[in-house]
């Protein structure tokens, strides 16, 4: 009996008894990525951000100098400090703010939430009870998974005629267990901004924090508004804007776990501290979520920073908007195609069928068998997409594969069924 029986829960080979050649572990590496979506030439509607080969090396470089490091070093609290200095103006952060650095969009949400109501239970100085925050129905679900973590009720209320988040809806579900009003620029479901002037005008007459959930378009819309976009105020510069949550690993184009969220007032971040010394061991202090945490990623997105410049990131954010444009003015012209309205006004678009012979469902299928991935998005029902550098290039060859997919659909009669995992 030499061979033991396999664990029963293996379900895969088990670890090789000797290690293996780099080579050889390479080379199933590239085979493993052979079966993922073709990202770099736009196949993926959101999740990757793709911006050239220059700035993807660069990030891969920079990441693999710190990829052991974790941060905390002289050079890490260094690199930190430049990326918040030139982060915070964009968001109009006025003298005092502060920021840190999260791992992603969630955790800079998670860190928001965890400020917020630690600040609450101080300034009303309660140790437990129970809050909730108030939110426009389209927020990105890391609120719910945040404030489940922390027993906090979440009150997602109505959007107005254009799926905006506004002050009378925010309000009517407001009380004195309250303790935030959350909004975002621009939502996920629909990329349109929520009503953040009203909604700031409404958290500071109640003595309520307002985040603004910017992590998707926190490192487009600023560049947007340089190149002369008309994008409503949103930022520090609204009265009653407590803390921003912006994605690095998204339109800043850093390596994944790269986030930042941002306070008004850097006085907060006492709040945000984690403190523990009932151990053996000595007094822990983290200041975020996280303990260890990648000098890699922050390594990378500051390089990254600093490789784009300004120019750079308009660059970018034009390439954007252009394939934004593109996308919208193709989809209106596929007969049996609409896009949901106000469209791709930061990067995302929605379209849905006009055409009761056109199931919006089956024309993802189709899409999806040609190599093209889509979201479906259930109400209304359509195809989601959002919209990076990457898309410029093949838009004209995906406008061309969507019409043909839509003709498809129609003259075969299809059905799909719809598929909610997506995202
Ligand atoms: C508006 C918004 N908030 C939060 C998130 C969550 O970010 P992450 O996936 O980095 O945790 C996303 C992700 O797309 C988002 O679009």
């Amino acid at each position: 009996m030499n061979n033991p029986s396999p664990h029963p829960n293996r379900v895969g080979p088990s670890l090789p008894a000797k290690g293996r050649p780099w080579s050889e572990i390479a080379a199933q590496l590239q085979e493993l990525k052979a079966g993922d979506p073709d990202w770099k030439r736009g196949r993926l509607p959101a999740l990757t951000y793709f911006l050239d080969d220059a700035t993807y090396e660069v990030q891969g470089k920079a990441y693999q100098q710190f990829i052991s490091e974790p941060v905390g070093f002289p050079s890490s609290s260094s690199m930190l400090k430049d990326i918040f200095s030139m982060a915070l103006p964009l968001f109009d952060a006025p003298e005092g703010a502060g920021a840190s650095f999260t791992t992603g969009g969630t955790e800079s949400v998670f860190q928001a939430i965890k400020t917020a109501r630690a600040q609450a239970r101080d300034l009303r100085k309660e140790r437990y009870g129970r809050f909730n925050i108030v939110a426009p129905e389209t927020a990105h679900p890391c609120l719910d998974k945040a404030a489940e973590l922390m027993d906090i009720e979440v009150r997602r209320v109505g959007v107005d005629g254009e799926r905006r988040g506004h002050a009378a809806a925010i309000q009517v579900a407001m009380d004195e267990r309250t303790m935030m009003v959350y909004a975002s620029a621009p939502c996920y479901p629909f990329g349109v901004f929520d009503r953040i002037e009203e909604l700031g005008a409404v958290a500071q007459s109640a003595g309520v924090w307002l985040h603004i959930d910017a992590c998707w378009g926190g490192f487009l819309s600023p560049f947007a508004k340089k190149l002369g976009r008309s994008i409503p105020s949103w930022d520090f510069s609204v009265p009653g804007v407590s803390s921003i949550s912006a994605d690095l690993h998204k339109f800043g184009y850093a390596p994944k776990g790269a986030s930042l969220v941002m306070y008004r007032d850097a006085a907060v971040q006492r709040y945000e501290r984690f403190e523990f010394s009932n151990w053996p061991r000595g007094s822990y202090v983290s200041p975020s979520f996280l303990g260890t945490k990648p000098a890699g990623a922050v390594a990378s997105a500051w390089s990254v920073m600093q490789f784009l410049g300004e120019e750079g990131f308009m660059n970018a954010t034009a390439k954007v908007l252009e394939a934004t444009a593109r996308l919208v003015a193709g989809v209106n012209a596929i007969a049996g195609l609409r896009c949901v309205e106000p469209a791709g006004e930061c990067g995302i678009v929605v379209f849905e069928s006009t055409d009761a012979a056109v199931d919006i469902t089956a024309v993802a299928d189709r899409l999806l068998g040609r190599g093209w991935v889509r979201g479906q998005m259930r109400e209304p029902r359509g195809i989601h997409q959002g919209v990076n550098p990457a898309h410029l290039e093949s838009m004209a060859d995906y406008l061309g594969e969507l019409a043909a997919a839509t003709e498809y659909v129609r003259a075969h009669a299809l059905t799909g069924k719809f598929n909610e995992h997506t995202y």
